[in-house]
């Protein structure tokens, strides 16, 4: 078949794109594809319509690719196209959305308040900070509304260090999610749907070493360790797996996502994100999960290309 895979794209997370995108050539080269790998530029449509290719990967991470407004033009143009649609990529994008959704079908969610960039100019660090401290007490996670890569996101240990916080947050958005934290350990769950339905890739816990899952954590290997399965008991990892499948299917995303959990200590798996399309870098945990399954990434990533085009 031959493959346009897409990488980079105007995102902060262009270089984990372009990572991930290399990734995913090779290992569809490897699979005896023909593989283009393109930039999302203004003249991917025009090419697109020209070379009508078997099948698009967008391998594409942060806005651009994950907000669904480029997924929208290739579902214009008819190319079959791995992962989900414009409309669920909308609404999983934006973490606020995402969360409501997600809550509103009963799964775990933490608290939160979502505050825009004007409103914080309004009401002042001061008011803000006494609003937040009524309504969340206790340790807090600020991170833009939409975004990845955990860019613009801060833990807030002291209350006192919410505005900072917050300002860093809108950076990358407009809009801020101040979010309760749940201390336990931090998951993520790769699922694949290659025509069968939805199922989870074996849970990864993530162990940071500088007690963090930051941007340079995530993409420089031997800052955190990872134990896949995660160490949990056999019943509260199928909790696990069943809240990640549950959350993919709320938000009405479809092939590949990646859903991200913190298990609290009485094994509760709260939902913090899903991921329209996860890393696939040679850091992330997808391929890790897929590795530990006992997939190949060649294998895996050409059956998410043939159920594209099925
Ligand atoms: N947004 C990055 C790529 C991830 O969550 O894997
Ligand atoms: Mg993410």
């Amino acid at each position: 078949l031959t493959v346009v895979v897409l990488a980079g794209g105007i995102s902060h997370e262009r270089d984990v794109s372009l990572r991930s995108g290399r990734r995913v050539a090779d290992a569809l080269t490897a699979a005896g594809h023909r593989v283009v790998l393109r930039d999302p530029d203004a003249s991917l449509l025009p090419y697109l319509a020209e070379h009508r290719p078997d099948a698009v990967f967008p391998a594409l991470h942060g806005s651009s690719g994950e907000d669904g407004a480029l997924l929208e033009l290739l579902a214009a143009l008819g190319v079959p196209t791995v992962g989900s649609t414009a409309e669920a990529a909308r609404l999983a994008w934006s973490k606020p959305a995402a969360s409501s959704i997600v809550q509103a079908a009963g799964l775990p969610v933490p608290e939160s308040i979502v505050l825009s960039h004007e409103s914080f100019r309004e009401l002042g660090a001061a008011s803000v900070l006494e609003v937040v401290r009524q309504a969340l007490p206790g340790e807090l996670v600020v991170k833009p509304a939409s975004g990845g890569s955990a860019q613009g996101v801060t833990v807030v240990i002291d209350a006192e260090a919410l505005p900072r916080a917050m300002v860093e947050a809108f950076t990358y958005a407009d809009v801020a999610i101040v979010e309760q934290r749940v201390v336990g350990t931090e998951l993520a769950v790769a699922i694949v749907d290659t025509g069968e339905g939805p199922r989870a890739l074996p849970p990864v816990e993530i162990v940071p070493t500088a007690g963090v899952y930051s941007f340079d954590a995530r993409y420089n290997a031997g800052e955190t360790t990872f134990f896949v399965p995660a160490r949990l008991s056999p019943e509260v990892l199928g909790e696990v797996e069943a809240v990640a499948i549950r959350a993919h299917l709320e938000l009405g995303l479809r092939d590949v996502s990646r859903v991200d959990l913190i298990v609290d200590a009485s094994g509760t798996p709260w939902f913090l994100e899903a991921n329209v399309l996860p890393g696939l870098t040679e850091t992330s945990l997808l391929p890790l999960a897929a590795e530990a399954a006992g997939l190949e990434t060649p294998q895996l990533y050409s059956e998410l290309v043939r159920a594209a085009i099925a």
